[in-house]
């Protein structure tokens, strides 16, 4: 995939994105946000991990949003199985030097509107936890729309917490 937003890219990841991914992706308030499977510390090994299992999947899910001719955050969607199989599940994050930019915004609008024509599908989902505002503020800018409030439905760092289910569907 290759989004050209004018300053702003979302492509495929390469190899030498390495140095970039360690530099900006080691945040502890950006581990925070996502998934246990975004680790920190996100050493060198995880990055190269990371990089050799996205550029083998057999369908690219995982994008790089370039900004400045550099790696600066990432943008990926799984897709559901048997009768969910034309849903697609969206996740992204952002170096934090960058934040505030209305850099995501961008990047999950494209990349949204991208997926729902790419893979052939009715819906893009994304869950927020409850306290992150920033994410929720991107969905509801990227037309996605608040479906409801998943209480209790995820364990961060030891915590109990609501997630809130957007999607954007065609
Ligand atoms: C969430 C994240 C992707 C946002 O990226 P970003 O490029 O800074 O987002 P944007 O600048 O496009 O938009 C952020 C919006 O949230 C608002 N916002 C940011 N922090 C906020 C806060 N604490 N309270 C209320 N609004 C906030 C901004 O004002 C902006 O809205 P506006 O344009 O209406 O003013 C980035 O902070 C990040 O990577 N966080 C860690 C990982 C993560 O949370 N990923 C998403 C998991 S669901």
């Amino acid at each position: 995939m290759l989004l050209d937003l004018g300053d702003l890219r979302v492509r495929s990841w390469c190899k030498d994105d390495l140095d970039a991914l360690l530099r900006h992706a080691n945040n502890p308030k950006i581990a925070a946000n996502l998934r246990d499977q975004f680790p920190h510390p996100y050493t060198r090994r995880d990055g190269i991990d990371y990089l050799n299992f996205v550029r083998s999947c057999e369908v690219e899910m995982s994008f790089a949003l370039e900004y400045e001719g550099e790696a600066v955050g990432g943008v990926g969607f799984k897709l559901g199985l048997d009768i969910a199989r034309l849903s697609a599940e969206m996740g992204y994050w952002l170096s934090e030097q960058y934040w505030g930019r209305g850099l995501v915004t961008r990047a999950v609008t494209a990349a949204s509107d991208w997926a729902l024509d790419n893979y052939r599908i009715t819906r893009i989902y994304a869950m927020a936890f409850a306290h992150n505002v920033a994410s929720m503020r991107v969905l509801e800018k990227a037309g996605f729309e608040r479906e409801g409030l998943m209480r209790r439905s995820a364990i961060k760092n030891g915590v109990i917490l609501d997630q809130v289910l957007y999607a954007k569907v065609r």
